[in-house]
């Protein structure tokens, strides 16, 4: 396993759209494992593949309670209920704001082995699975960000 750098906001790699990921290789499980040891290191909640320079659609994610991959993921149904709280990415440095996110989201996406699954987010599993999903659209939260809040102060 290896750190891989993290892209920052202004490189426009992480405005593009990701491409599906077709070959569940070795070289897809690497890419899985470093971006998890990648999102560890930084103290992260998500990680998507782009953010590593990686155009495919790919996502880690970890709220506390062990790594999640997606890859492939599609958001097959969301609350109509939403809750506004506030989130950060790794590509945006000292940046928080709040944004309104479902309350649940279900996914549909594959494993690293190419099995299909899927997976019921509520809180801040769902926010995660919404921010990182849209990554790989090429959106970052601060498109969506109705505030920021600053956390030096507290
Ligand atoms: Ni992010």
């Amino acid at each position: 396993m290896a750190i891989r750098r993290i892209i920052k906001i202004g490189d426009e790699t992480l405005s593009k759209k990701c491409r599906p990921v077709t070959d569940f290789n070795a070289r897809l499980a690497t890419l899985l494992d470093d971006m998890a040891e990648t999102l560890h290191e930084a103290n992260g909640v998500g990680l998507a593949a782009p953010q590593v320079g990686i155009l495919k659609r790919a996502v880690v994610i970890d709220v506390g309670e062990g790594i999640i991959e997606l890859i492939n993921p599609k958001i097959v149904s969301s609350s109509e209920e939403t809750t506004n709280d506030y989130e950060g990415c790794l590509s945006v440095p000292e940046k928080w704001g709040y944004v309104e996110r479902p309350q649940t989201v279900t996914v549909k996406a594959e494993d690293r082995s190419g099995n299909p699954f899927e997976l019921t987010g509520e809180g801040l599993l769902a926010r995660a699975i919404c921010h990182e999903l849209d990554h790989l659209d090429g959106h970052l939260f601060t498109e969506k960000v109705s505030e920021y809040v600053d956390l030096s102060e507290t």
